[in-house]
Order: C-alpha cells, then structure tokens, then sequence
C-alpha cells in the first residue's frame, strides 16, 4: 500500500473533499474510519463521512479527562446523525500505574511525563482502534501549526503501518466555520469562549486574540515539540 501514496496524491490533486472521502469509502469499505476528537474539523469530517456512508466508523479516544463539553458532545452528534461513535479507553491498569507512581496531573512536571501520559491515553488505545484497519481519516490541517507544514492529502502513516487521510489539509479555519454553520453541524461551545484546539482539560487553554490556534494546547510547551505522537511524522 506503501507504494500507492504517490499515486494517490497525484490522482486526487483537483479533487473536492467530497470527491476524495467519496473514493476511499468505497475503495477501503469496512477497512477505513474517522478519528474524531469532535473537534469543529472532525464535526465536518463526520457529517461528510456519515452523508456517504451511514455505516462507516467513527472513533474517538476517551481519555478519561476530556472537557464536560466534548462528552455531550458525542452524545449529541450520535443523535443527530443516527451514528454510534466508538469510544476507546486507555487501560484502566496502565493508568493506575502511571498516576500511582507520578501523580494524577504528573503531565506538568515535565515532557517525559506529558508524552508518557498520552501514550498511555491515547497512543495505545489508538493502536487497538487501528486493527483490522486500511486507512485513517483525520481532521489535521496544514495552517494549524508549524509542525503540520509539510503534511500531504494521503500520507503512509509509517509508524503504525497503514493509510492517514488529511482530507481538509487545504482548507482554512474560514473554511471550516463556513462549512459548519451553512449546515448547522453542532460543534463545542468551547470554540465560541477562545478554544480553537481542544484536547484534554487539564493540556488545553483559552487562547488571546493574535495567538496561533494550538497555543492553547500544551502551552508551556515550546511550539516544535507540541505533538501527542497520534501525529509522529
Ligand atoms: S492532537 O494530536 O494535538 O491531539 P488535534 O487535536 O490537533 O491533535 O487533532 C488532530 C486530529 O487528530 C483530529 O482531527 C483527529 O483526527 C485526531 N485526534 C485528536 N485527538 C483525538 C481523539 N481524542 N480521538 C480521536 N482522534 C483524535
Ligand atoms: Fe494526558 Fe494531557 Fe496528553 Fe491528555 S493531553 S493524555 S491529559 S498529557
């Protein structure tokens, strides 16, 4: 599959998302699913992906410490789109472990601990989500930050062995707004009080007017560095 990345890029180089999410849901059918934090891009993703194919899957990496907001959120957008997007959690003995050893919010004390605390969060529930899968969709998009600038459309997602689809890695946050509210996609009333990016609670804040969208994620971080390692490249 490796070797069809190029090809696929090219093929797809005019195309509408419309066009490209139509191709690889019938192309990789019951091999492919939408990684969705519910964020306002993956809310896009998941009314196009849903419109083409009621029954594709659509996941989410609950980590146990998510915003109230993102919880009645999936609940929400079950509801409105007839859909049940499969929850992953982290393991429960893992994370025992890890917070009896560093503490429950041991993400501020360093790096090590923040990546460890995702791994443990999200990384490995990821790698469960992965099996029996082809391909993954995502709502990364190339303006969102300095380590997302040289993504493609079609990418061989080298560490986990299959297919990642950044399908609005051309669109601007304009894009996505316009998108959202001309289809009254519900979203997180979290992005209408300064949240652009939200992840977990305790990692993400509000950002200032002026700010890049993912400031407020890790923001003690510096910038280079402010992956979770769902998107190592
Ligand atoms: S993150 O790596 O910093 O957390 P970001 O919030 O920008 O990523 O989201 C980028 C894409 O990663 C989302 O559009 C989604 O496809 C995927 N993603 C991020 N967090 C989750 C999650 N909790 N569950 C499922 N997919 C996620
Ligand atoms: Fe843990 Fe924060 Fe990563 Fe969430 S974002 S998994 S709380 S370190």
């Amino acid at each position: 599959m490796k070797e069809r990345i190029n090809d696929l890029n090219e093929k797809f180089q005019e195309a509408t998302v419309g066009e490209v999410l139509s191709w690889f849901l019938n192309e990789f059918k019951g091999k492919i699913a939408l990684s969705s934090s519910l964020g306002a891009e993956d809310q896009v993703l998941t009314e196009m992906v849903t419109g083409i194919d009621k029954e594709a899957t659509v996941f989410t990496l609950d980590t146990g410490r998510l915003f109230p907001e993102t919880y009645d959120l999936i609940h929400r957008t079950n509801t409105r789109y007839g859909i049940k997007i499969k929850v992953f959690f982290p393991e429960a003995s893992r994370v025992e472990e890890m917070v009896g050893e560093k503490g429950i919010n041991l993400f501020y004390e360093s790096i090590e601990n923040r990546k460890l605390c995702c791994h443990i969060r999200k990384i490995e529930p990821l790698k469960r989500a992965f099996k029996g899968l082809d391909v993954w969709i995502c709502g990364l998009r190339r303006d969102q930050s300095v380590t997302r600038h040289d993504m493609k459309l079609v990418e061989w997602d080298e560490a986990n062995g299959l297919i990642k689809l950044n399908p609005l890695i051309e669109w601007t946050e304009k894009d996505v707004w316009d998108y959202i509210n001309e289809n009254k996609i519900p979203y997180n009333p979290l992005h209408d009080k300064g949240y652009p990016s939200i992840g977990c609670q305790p990692c993400t804040r509000a950002i200032m007017k002026g700010e890049d969208v993912r400031a407020g994620r890790w923001w003690w971080e510096n910038p280079d560095t402010k992956e979770c390692g769902l998107h190592k490249r």
